[in-house]
């Protein structure tokens, strides 16, 4: 395939079409060592690498004292990387500041939920989101650099702080400025109307009133409102900071901008700051064990990468960091195997990125991260095992550059929505029931075994063009979220809802109206009781139509209700919960919405995904798949590419229609091909 072929959708990176293969770089570290910087320069194009994240934690060294700028070594360096043909993604040092400037102003730092401000000194990370002074420092360093390096050749891209939200708390800075602010926005939230917020937060509850806004203080309390309002305020603040740090590179570079999201997409709401990227991005750390648990691993960042993928809109997005070897905080520091990087790695491609890049290009000698696994370990030869796999693999995403700009096709989607997520983890109550990631996450991986795509989508997105939808434990109901999925179904979706789903609303308060509040109507019917089965307690089922499979059974839960105008499709069989309805549909528009009332093991939810499937008209996207493969595909306007993963111990033959080629090689693969254990492979094959 040329560069010329039509894509599906434009290159992340400017220039020819291509994937990316290229990981933090860190020069400041090394400034004391020119013959080490010599040979990066050298090495890169042996690891097949063309793209470079530099200075995200280089504040220091950009501006070591107040005001004075030293653009010197980053001078040097970009000119180097663009002679030795590697981009470079330029960062707004942000998140980590200087110590100069946390000295000075104390209250660019963090302050903890327990009122203490966080030191000068503590790591990276952990700003104040709102500081003034903090934005006005980063503003002018941003100024500065985008000023000086939006026309360097070697830029192809710029990358917004590091991992925004941190983890845990970080996202939060409980300051008197963010509480101050938080005030403003709730007055704008509540149309300055305090009785109204009042009402909402269900404040008559222990005397808990508000007489003034001066009295709203996060932190504990009986009134849940107030904590999910204040995740929501703060996460705004980590947007603005995101946004304010972008318009300082926009007053001088139109070049594509990212950020690189991490952990479980929860710091956050991501889907509000995606808005305004050019394309969204993930860092994700596969475990390798040697296990079973590997599978599931692989999954799981499946998951998250569906998320990140719909985030950007279905676009490509791109894998910021990963590690080629162990990274040092893993609890087991066991190796990959040969091969094993290549095949997480293209399993990441599978869902999406147009690239591989690595945390990092070369540890350090010195500090917290010495340890962690990188292309080149500190001084250290380069004629390692873990270099020859980088660089085979940077030659292999060379001769998949065909697939840069290419769509992911989904057609199914799994709702998993951050505030409905914040919504359980505040809620008092059902805290021993399944968390609305496990449930969402149980529920994508049925899509990912059968090889049908599915992005994983918050309440705000759009729904048009899914054929299958399942919102699977989203409790709280964002407003307009259920008059969306009615109109998804009357559009020709089939929407599957759970009995974990529409219990609240907005503000944390029960949904008016009973159990499934707004999606009752659509749903045709009411839930009376929610019961929590034992751990033990399985509930047999009457499935005369067979939706659930062989020996189906209700675990975990069940809900009761009462079918009001769907028809009732199977239904528990016994004891106290004998003949409630399990599974009912209601006939909506050319579509319909289902309502599931009990939950599922998974040999049982696999069968459901695929009667469902089948209604909706969805297949794997390639037939007869050998047990246990994964099948993923990626499309062009005038072609289509399948990843196919083996991630089992033992070999497997995959037949293959005729017109299939090998997507590196070329080879004709008629008559299929045999896939090894832990092996992946990509094909092609011309639309016809
Ligand atoms: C990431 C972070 C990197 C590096 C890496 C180590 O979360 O963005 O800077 O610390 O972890 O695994």
């Amino acid at each position: 395939m040329s560069n010329t072929d039509r894509r599906a959708y434009p290159a992340i990176a400017p220039g020819t079409y291509r994937l990316l293969h290229g990981g933090d770089y860190n020069p400041e570290q090394w400034r004391h060592r020119p013959e080490i910087l010599a040979e990066d320069l050298r090495l890169m194009p042996v690891a097949g690498m063309n793209q470079a994240s530099v200075a995200i934690f280089a504040w220091a060294a950009l501006e070591p004292e107040r005001d004075r700028f030293d653009f010197a070594w980053l001078d040097e360096r970009l000119d180097g990387l663009h002679r030795a043909g590697v981009g470079v993604t330029l960062a707004t040092p942000i998140a980590a500041r200087p110590r100069w400037l946390a000295e000075a102003h104390p209250e660019v730092m963090r302050t903890r939920r327990d009122g203490v401000r966080l030191q000068p000194g503590l790591g990276r990370h952990n700003p104040c989101w709102s500081s003034p002074v903090l934005r006005e420092r980063a503003a002018l360093v941003i100024d500065r650099l985008a000023q000086r390096y939006a026309g360097h050749p070697a830029i192809i891209g710029w990358h917004l702080d590091n991992e925004l939200g941190g983890d845990e708390d970080h996202a939060r800075c409980y300051c008197s400025g963010c509480q101050v602010g938080f005030r403003t926005w709730l007055r704008r939230r509540y149309h300055d109307d305090l009785d109204a917020l009042n009402r909402a937060w269900w404040t008559g509850f222990w005397s808990q009133a508000y007489q003034n806004w001066d009295q709203i203080r996060p932190g504990e309390g009986p009134v849940e409102g107030l904590e999910l309002n204040w995740r929501r305020y703060c996460s705004d603040q980590v947007v603005d900071f995101c946004r304010h740090q972008l318009a300082c590179v926009r007053r001088h570079s139109a070049a594509p901008a990212t950020t690189n999201f991490h952990g479980d997409l929860d710091q956050y709401d991501l889907g509000a700051l995606s808005a305004h990227l050019d394309f969204t991005s993930y860092d994700a750390y596969v475990e390798v064990l040697g296990t079973a648990a590997d599978r599931d691993d692989m999954h799981h960042f499946s998951f998250l990468t569906s998320a990140t993928r719909a985030f950007g809109g279905g676009r490509p997005w791109l894998l910021l960091e990963s590690c080629p070897s162990v990274p040092q905080w893993r609890h087991s520091q066991r190796l990959k195997r040969p091969g094993l990087h290549r095949f997480h790695s293209l399993a990441m491609l599978a869902e999406g990125s147009d690239g591989v890049c690595y945390f990092q290009w070369r540890a350090g000698r010195g500090a917290c991260e010495k340890l962690h696994g990188a292309v080149l370990m500190q001084d250290a030869p380069h004629d390692t095992r873990i270099f020859r796999e980088v660089a085979a693999l940077g030659s292999e995403l060379a001769a998949l550059s065909g697939l840069a700009g290419a769509a992911t096709p989904a057609p199914a989607a799994v709702v998993w929505d951050v505030h409905s997520d914040w919504a359980r983890q505040i809620n008092s109550g059902l805290n021993s029931v399944e968390r609305p990631r496990v449930t969402a996450h149980a529920w994508h991986r049925m899509f990912w075994e059968a090889g049908i795509g599915a992005d994983v989508i918050n309440a705000a997105h759009a729904l048009d063009g899914y054929r299958l939808i399942i919102v699977p434990g989203v409790f709280l109901l964002r407003p307009g979220f259920a008059a969306r999925l009615e109109a998804a179904a009357r559009a020709g979706a089939q929407v599957l809802v759970d009995g974990l789903s529409a219990w609240v609303d907005d503000d944390l308060a029960c949904v008016d109206g009973g159990r499934p509040g707004p999606l009752r109507a659509a749903l045709g019917l009411r839930c009376e009781e929610f019961d929590q089965l034992r751990s033990d307690e399985r509930l047999p089922i009457a499935d005369p139509d067979g939706w659930f499979g062989a020996d189906a059974q209700v675990q975990g839960w069940a809900d009761r209700i009462h079918a009001e105008g769907c028809e009732v499709l199977a239904r528990l069989s016994t004891g106290f919960h004998q003949d409630w309805p399990l599974l009912t549909r209601r006939a909506c528009g050319a579509g319909a919405c289902w309502y599931l009332a009990g939950g599922l093991q998974a040999s049982n939810r696999a069968h459901l995904i695929s009667r469902l499937s089948a209604v909706a008209g969805l297949a794997p996207c390639l037939p007869e798949l050998p047990t246990g493969v994964l099948a993923r595909e990626r499309t062009q306007p005038d072609r289509r590419f399948v990843f196919l993963h083996n991630p089992q111990d033992h070999a497997v033959r995959v037949s293959l229609a005729s017109g299939w080629l090998d997507a590196v090689g070329g080879t004709d693969l008629a008559g299929g091909l045999e896939l090894g254990p832990w092996d992946a492979r990509v094909v092609v094959r011309l639309n016809r």
